[in-house]
């Protein structure tokens, strides 16, 4: 068991490299969204300083690699232990750069310490294949051995677990890591640095180096020829900007890229439950995620009875400052995402769309706050269907016949998560088959879970993180040929 360190000690704003703490060419500020507070000052890492990650990175591989799984294991499982042990200091660091209330902060903490007590056990499960023979006095054998080093590019909508689904089955490999973690919300990350030093991760396993220079970060991470691998979460366009940059040294890449998830209610649903269900996925984070349900499709003879029930729950959600219990939703990340919510609000509306529950911003709470907004008489040319919302809208939108809600759920280029909602088990195995997506949802709006294969199909990504396919992603496969037996 590790001893406790304050929120204070978990505060840290310097670049992690080699397992030293140190500073970058310059500083940058990370703004609390609710107040507009400063929550901190962060050391802006320069190319030298990514270059010299890479270097430090690559050298700890060299022993790393070579450690038994059962001691890259217990590793992964004292961070477990730790993480665990400070979850609500944590909670608190998220809430105050990212904003999402503190208990979905802490909920955040657990689901990314899952991350890390999972690939702690899977480190042990790394197995290889003995082939049928071909020729006599000759054997065939496969090994799976780690990748190398590893870069991970990760977004300020989930500041933990998305680096723990990328750091943990990676050490569990044994291959070794230079985190970029997002200039918005680079402080979860850094208190996962301190958290991983204090429980003796060997100095250069992990790298941290903030900086808000994104494309000298990833155009020095990819023109090195350390870097084996690189798994990204954020948009589609910088995941297409990233391959370009991968084909350069052929760097394998994992990309979780953007969604435009479906939420599918069929005439057979039980609408009490599809309600509940869409609610859990579509106000986390204040719609801020890449699965939250974007289109909400609702069979024609239950439309308005699943509007009515939809409204009445909207109507309850709270919206403040996260640190305060009470509040459901937080604020959004920053202007540009209230401006872009504001603006598909708008256009739909202007296109023909009905404003059921207003929402948007209130003069009383802070800049970046946004009351849900609930619109019904969508239609697929409408921008709100073709953009991931990231913003605590429901849009509405009426179809007829069951080819029907699947031709729509299936018409665009995305495919992260889809859900839907029926009970007739015929339906229910004709939609799941036909739906064009990596995750989908059966009458259940929290899909995520480590077990749980996480990635999309399309546009929305290579790979599949978390469950126990996440470590094939750091490890490469061998074929031995071996003669003279
Ligand atoms: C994401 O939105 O990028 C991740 C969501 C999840 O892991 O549930």
């Amino acid at each position: 068991m590790t001893s406790k360190l304050s929120r204070k000690d978990l505060l840290a704003d310097a670049l992690y490299i080699d397992g030293k703490w140190q500073q970058g060419k310059n500083t940058f500020t990370v703004t609390n969204p609710s107040t507009g507070d400063t929550v901190a000052t962060v050391a802006n890492a320069s190319e030298q300083q990514v270059e010299a990650a890479i270097d430090a990175a690559h050298r700890a591989f060299q022993s790393w690699r070579h450690c038994t799984s059962e001691e890259r294991s217990k590793k992964l499982r004292a961070w477990f232990d730790a993480i665990m042990l400070h979850q609500d200091e944590l909670a608190e660091i998220m809430t105050l750069e990212q904003g999402k209330p503190v208990d979905e902060a802490a909920g955040e903490v657990a689901y990314g310490a899952s991350f890390v007590e999972w690939f702690a056990e899977e480190a042990k499960r790394i197995r290889g294949d003995i082939l049928p023979t071909i020729k006599n006095q000759q054997e065939n054998r496969v090994i799976k051995q780690p990748i190398g080093v590893v870069g991970c590019i990760t977004p300020w909508n989930f500041p933990n677990a998305m680096i723990t689904r990328k750091v943990a089955p990676a050490l569990a490999a044994g291959c070794t890591v230079v985190v970029k973690p997002p200039s918005l919300t680079p402080l979860s990350a850094l208190a996962l640095g301190v958290l991983a030093e204090h429980v003796g991760i060997p100095a250069g396993v992990i790298n941290i180096v903030p900086t808000d220079d994104a494309k000298m970060f990833s155009e020095t991470l990819c023109a090195n020829p350390k870097v084996r691998k690189l798994s990204f979460t954020g948009s589609t366009k910088v995941g297409q900007t990233l391959m370009k940059l991968c084909s350069e040294n052929v760097i394998k890449m994992s990309l979780e890229l953007g969604g435009n998830a479906p939420f599918v209610v069929f005439d057979d649903a039980d609408l009490d439950l599809a309600v509940e269900q869409l609610m859990a996925s579509k106000f986390r984070n204040a719609g801020q995620t890449c699965i939250s349900a974007n289109r909400v499709l609702v069979q024609d003879s239950v439309h308005d009875a699943f509007v009515g029930k939809l409204s009445h729950a909207v109507k309850k959600l709270k919206v403040g400052d996260g640190m305060n219990k009470d509040h459901d939703l937080g604020p959004l990340i920053n202007q540009e995402a209230v401006d872009k919510a504001h603006r598909l609000v708008k256009d739909a509306i202007e296109k023909g769309a009905t404003c059921e529950l207003k929402g948007g911003q209130d003069e009383h709470l802070g800049d970046l706050f946004y009351l849900p907004v609930l619109l019904t008489n969508v239609s697929a040319e409408m921008e709100i269907s073709q953009t991931e919302i990231f913003a605590p809208v429901v849009a509405v939108q009426k179809f007829v016949s069951e080819d029907e809600g699947i031709e729509l759920a299936n018409s665009t280029p995305f495919g992260l998560a889809a859900y839907f909602c029926a009970s007739s088990p015929q339906r229910i195995h004709r939609v799941s088959y036909a739906l064009e997506a990596g995750l989908v949802g059966i009458n259940a709006g929290a899909i995520s879970h480590y077990m749980n294969p996480f990635g999309g199909v399309k546009q929305s990504g290579i790979g599949r993180e978390g469950s126990h396919y996440g470590i094939d992603e750091y490890l490469e496969i061998k074929t031995l040929v071996q003669g003279g037996l």
